[in-house]
């Protein structure tokens, strides 16, 4: 029979769902009387290729309650063709999972950048998340993602198109948010060639 000592300590990880609901448990009580609902990631949620990782759902995300569904995932959609990937081959989520708004000068609701608070509420469970997911490499979108899986020190402007060390211990490309190219079409070319490089890398390794 097997001793005390012979038995070994599995350590477990936790699927990505699992983490979800204590997610979902943690922050139900964080705004009360507030519509803040999370977005969360969705796709090949065991050992992806990649895992993508944007800033904040919009307003059509939040109405669907899926990730990168509105004008942003349009460009996401042309990113991953010219990748030659699928959605259901990879994982995509955001690093804040409800939608950041303000008032705009004409009283409408509008998207703003994820403050501090938000941050570091959101952060530590992104880290979970892809511990759980535990793809081979991520790709961040845009500043957010990128500065908080990089302790703050890169900005996309110097880093976009390349191979970085991430705090997770997983290799992170970095790209402009596609949604950057909407509002600067001069990043389109840019843009696009960091797509290649990634594709080519991508290549690069498969079956590796
Ligand atoms: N922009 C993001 O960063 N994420 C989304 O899900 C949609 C737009």
């Amino acid at each position: 029979m097997e001793s005390y000592r012979q038995r070994k300590v599995v350590k477990t990880v936790p699927t990505v769902q699992t983490v979800y609901q204590a997610m979902q448990a943690f922050f139900k009580p964080l705004w009360p009387g507030e519509d803040k609902p999370l977005v969360l990631g969705e796709g090949k949620d065991m050992r992806p290729v990649l895992m993508l990782v944007g800033e904040a759902p919009g307003e059509t995300e939040v109405i669907k309650r899926r990730p990168f569904v509105g004008k942003a995932g349009k460009n996401l959609d042309e990113f991953l063709t010219l990748a030659r990937l699928n959605r259901e081959d990879i994982f995509v989520s955001n690093a804040v999972k409800i939608r950041p708004t303000e008032i705009g000068p004409t009283g409408r609701t509008r998207n703003r950048a994820p403050n501090k608070e938000e941050l570091s509420l959101f952060i530590p469970w992104l880290m979970k998340e892809i511990k759980a997911v535990n793809p081979r490499y991520l790709v961040t979108l845009g500043n957010v993602p990128l500065k908080a899986l990089t302790e703050n020190k890169n900005t996309v402007s110097h880093c976009h198109g390349q191979w970085l060390e991430s705090q997770t211990g997983v290799p992170l490309f970095a790209l402009y948010h596609p949604a950057s190219i909407i509002y600067r079409r001069a990043l389109a070319p840019v843009y696009e060639q960091d797509v290649l490089t990634l594709a080519e890398a991508l290549q690069d390794t498969k079956g590796a």
